[in-house]
């Protein structure tokens, strides 16, 4: 990859600028205070990656709409086609009718899944309501109601998905919460100290007495796991523990059900990250990425197991409207054309190599781990490289800092202590660089 020549970043005012604090103060008095926002960003429009304020600044987008927008913002093959289509029909319902658009890409999402036989898929608006209907499809399949999830997973914030959902912050004052959900450790091996294998196993032991202590395997419905934890810090699963849970899943007649919300749709170098960690899901729900910033979801499973549900038990108004429809083919179409599985390789190598040519510093915050799978990265910061102990505050104010620099990145992590990024795939290289020379300096101080 080339390095920068040309600087992207245009800054004209401090972040936020005059005309940005006006619009802030009216999203004060006028939205509610518990919508969290993790930048005093006002956008006014954005292209590819790079995304102008209301006071005319020019910044690098490191996190892409929280990682919904692989393609970038606004890619014009994606704008045309909702174009087009808003012309013709914006909304029916699947509910009330059919339209090719829902058809084709449900067509399209059966034949991609890493899943082998035939599969089906039901559209959504968000990831919450993707996850909320693989649960829904497994408790009528299995005619049990136990679900187990992980800590420091993340499926939403409806209150199902809430119950699924690990970090209590998001959760404090909503209980009470979905009964028949059972939370076992996730293998988070940097975190417990342990080398992945021996994490693997102490995992494997506590999963196996939540079956004795905690659940009846009789009544497990499903299993659902991110092949990569998102907000618990970008944890790829570890093969070995994919492949017992499958084991347990197989011989338990329960449904494995794979949370790809952020980590699906090429992020990873591979369409769904479960594609390279060796087994097969049930369940496979996608959303982010999937319609180029569209609200879309999909559910997409073994044809007899997500047909078990009786007819109007699954659906909603605005489930799989047209524009988010055609705004995935196409999506899918620029994955392919433009490469972009293999752009997502090459950008986390780039990424990863960057961050190794990073000086190890000799003050806090650390860099304790540099986590990921592709171009879905995250760097873990501590105050001490002994204890592990999290550097939320510190990781707060580098992102503070590459903001005020030009560059939007976010927080993630059980602690709150990485700096995830999910760059768009098809950023262009000076940027990429642009954006990580601002990045590796702020890590180096
Ligand atoms: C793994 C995972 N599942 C589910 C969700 C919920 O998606 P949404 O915010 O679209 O409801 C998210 C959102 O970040 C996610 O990362």
């Amino acid at each position: 990859m080339s390095v920068a020549s040309t600087p992207r970043i245009r800054l004209l005012t401090s972040i936020p600028g005059p005309r940005s604090r006006e619009l802030l103060a009216r999203r004060e008095s006028s939205v509610v205070a518990g919508l969290y926002k993790a930048t005093p960003v006002a956008v006014a429009h954005a292209s590819g990656a790079l995304v102008t304020d209301v006071d005319g600044n020019t910044l690098i987008d490191f996190v892409g709409g929280i990682g919904a927008l692989a393609v970038g913002h606004c890619p014009p093959q994606v704008v045309a086609a909702i174009q087009e289509q808003a012309a013709q029909l914006i909304h029916f319902s699947a509910l009330v009718g059919t339209y090719e658009p829902y058809i084709e890409l449900c067509e399209r999402l059966n034949a991609a899944v890493p899943i082998s036989g035939p599969c089906k898929t039901l559209l959504a608006n968000s990831g919450a309501e993707g996850v909320e209907n693989a649960v829904k499809i497994a408790r009528a399949a299995t005619e049990r109601s136990a679900i187990i999830v992980f800590e420091g997973a993340y499926h939403g914030r409806t209150l199902l998905t809430l119950s699924l959902t690990s970090r209590t912050a998001f959760k404090k004052k909503f209980g009470p919460f979905v009964p028949e959900i059972y939370r076992a450790p996730f293998p988070y091996a940097y975190r417990y100290g342990f080398d992945e294998a021996t994490c693997v196993e102490q995992c494997w032991q506590a999963f196996e007495r939540l079956l004795v202590a905690g659940v009846d395997p009789d009544n497990v419905a499903a299993v659902v796991i991110e092949p990569v934890q998102g907000e618990g810090g970008f944890i790829p699963t570890p093969r070995e523990f994919l492949r017992r849970l499958r084991d347990f899943c197989d011989h338990n007649g329960s449904v494995l059900i794979a949370d790809e919300v952020q980590s699906g749709f090429g992020r990873t170098g591979t369409l769904f990250a479960i594609e390279q960690l060796g087994i097969e899901p049930d369940i496979i729900v996608s959303a982010k990425s999937l319609a180029a910033g569209m609200p879309l979801s999909a559910t997409t499973g073994r044809a007899a197991l997500m047909d078990t549900v009786h007819v109007g038990g699954l659906g909603g108004t605005y489930g799989g409207n047209p524009l988010a429809c055609v705004a995935a083919i196409e999506t899918l179409k620029l994955i392919e054309r433009e490469h972009l599985l293999e752009r997502a390789c090459r950008i986390g190598a780039r990424i990863r190599e960057r961050i190794a040519e990073v000086p190890s510093s000799d003050k806090p915050p650390y860099l304790g781990e540099v986590r990921g799978l592709g171009a879905m990265l995250a760097l873990e910061l501590v105050r001490d490289r002994q204890t592990r102990a999290p550097a939320p505050e510190e990781t707060l104010q580098i992102l503070d800092c590459m903001l005020q620099r030009g560059v939007i990145a976010m927080r993630a992590g059980l602690y709150a202590n990485c700096i995830r990024l999910l760059v768009p795939l098809l950023i262009r290289d000076e940027e990429l660089e642009e954006g990580l020379d601002v990045l590796t300096r702020l890590l180096s101080l």
